[in-house]
């Protein structure tokens, strides 16, 4: 795929140069899967997106058989199953949750977070966006009877084990060992004790709710892992990549530290439409069942997430620019397709948004921040997205 350009004539940024940092090495990587078809148009993609006939497509999910198939993740369930189960953890992820109870834990770990950069000058901005992003899904699936440190350490190995590109011969044979372990470790040393004490004394949290469904142990280990990769690894993404566009762009970032809550949601969502997370998203159409306009029954579909952002149908003239005021001027609330659409879209959008928020704005006050080392940029052609390392910033120190 070729990186797109920016021309039209109205736009601010008409010299032709696509800004998004991730644009060359996104063209390069992104891959639909075998016999899928790709989809760039916003129109069509929205239709199957928000098509009930639109299937997951990934099957029973990372080769486990569940005793019951309806305690497969939410990410793997079509259809009566997948909607019950979204109801149940709706509770636990609506704007309600997000400012009566999510908030305190998001607030509690910024102050520590920062506290902690400004007692040594230098951090590295990955490891405080997991450890922050880790700390607020924890608390969401209640995975809370564990030293939290060591916790957020355990969960980052799992993660990145599983979700790694497989590499062949004897390597990728250590490969699935280290996973193994780290997989097993995680679950004796968090989820295990966190199931214990809720069985002695159910909580307001997903684990609850899954004992109260009888879930074993094994699929409660894989609702944790994917509320890991769903909630953790991509916040930790999105907050660094929002704070590169905030340091290397001082007008932005003024604009940011002075807009009340709803200006500052504004601001990450147009950043976040410029450099999803999540590249590509996979729907089937079911066999012999009626298709969207433009679509086919029976055929796989590759929503291209990078695309539908920038496709001035959907999103007004120069697509590429960074213009916090577009999704007002559209009447769209900003997430456009970065948090997906239709019935799988991401049920944790706000906690993302509102962690985030949080985090950068309290960063950005503190005195001297600068970024010493902007991020290097990978792909991770499993999740099809981005993976942000080595940022490195620097402050003041306090007492120094
Ligand atoms: C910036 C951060 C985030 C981004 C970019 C993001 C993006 C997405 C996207 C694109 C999907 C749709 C997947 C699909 O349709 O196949 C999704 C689903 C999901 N997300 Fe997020 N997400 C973020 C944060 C979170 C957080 C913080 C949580 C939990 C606290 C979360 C939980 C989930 C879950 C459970 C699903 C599966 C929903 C379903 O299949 O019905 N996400 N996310």
């Amino acid at each position: 795929m070729s990186v797109p350009r920016d021309q039209s004539p109205e736009c601010p940024v008409h010299d032709g140069i696509d800004r998004r940092k991730t644009a060359q090495l996104a063209a390069r990587s992104i891959v639909p899967r075998e016999g899928a078809a790709p989809v760039q148009k916003a129109g069509l993609a929205r239709a199957i997106m928000r098509s009930q006939e639109a299937l997951q497509s990934i099957g029973g999910g990372v080769g486990v058989r569940y005793k019951n198939p309806d305690h497969a993740p939410v990410i793997f369930l079509d259809g009566m199953p997948h909607r019950k189960k979204r109801m149940a953890i709706a509770k636990f992820l609506s704007p309600n949750a997000v400012t009566t109870q999510h908030r305190d834990v998001m607030v509690r770990m910024t102050e520590e977070l920062i506290g902690k950069l400004r007692g040594k000058g230098e951090a590295r901005l990955e490891d405080l966006s997991f450890q922050l992003a880790a700390a607020v899904v924890s608390e969401i699936i209640g995975l809370t009877n564990s030293d939290r440190d060591a916790r957020a350490k355990r969960v980052e190995r799992a993660l990145y084990a599983g979700i790694a590109p497989r590499k062949p011969g004897l390597a990728g044979q250590m490969q699935a060992l280290h996973m193994t372990y780290a997989t097993l470790m995680f679950m004796w040393m968090d989820v295990m004790p966190a199931k214990k004490a809720r069985m002695a004394e159910r909580k307001n949290d997903v684990i609850s709710t899954l004992l109260d469904e009888n879930y074993v142990d094994q699929a409660i280990l894989i609702e944790c892992l994917t509320y890991g990769s769903a909630g953790m690894a991509t916040t930790r993404e999105f907050i660094v990549m929002a704070a590169w566009y905030l340091f290397e762009q001082p007008e932005l970032r003024a604009r940011f530290l002075a807009s009340d809550m709803q200006g500052q949601l504004a601001v990450l969502m147009e950043i976040l439409r410029l450099e999803p997370v999540a590249g590509m998203l996979h729907r089937l159409m079911k066999q012999g069942a009626p298709a969207p306009d433009g679509a086919r029954a029976g055929e796989l579909y590759a929503i291209d997430i990078r695309a539908v952002n920038t496709d001035e149908e959907l999103v007004g003239a120069c697509p590429f620019a960074v213009d916090p005021d577009r999704a007002a001027r559209q009447k769209e609330n900003g997430r456009y397709m970065s948090f997906g659409d239709g019935a799988h879209n991401c049920p944790g959008w706000q906690v993302a948004l509102h962690e985030t928020r949080i985090f950068l704005d309290a960063l950005f006050r503190v005195p001297g921040l600068s970024l010493k080392r902007p991020p290097d940029i990978d792909w991770n052609p499993g999740v099809q997205g981005y993976e942000l390392s080595n940022a490195i910033i620097t402050c003041d120190r306090v007492g120094a």
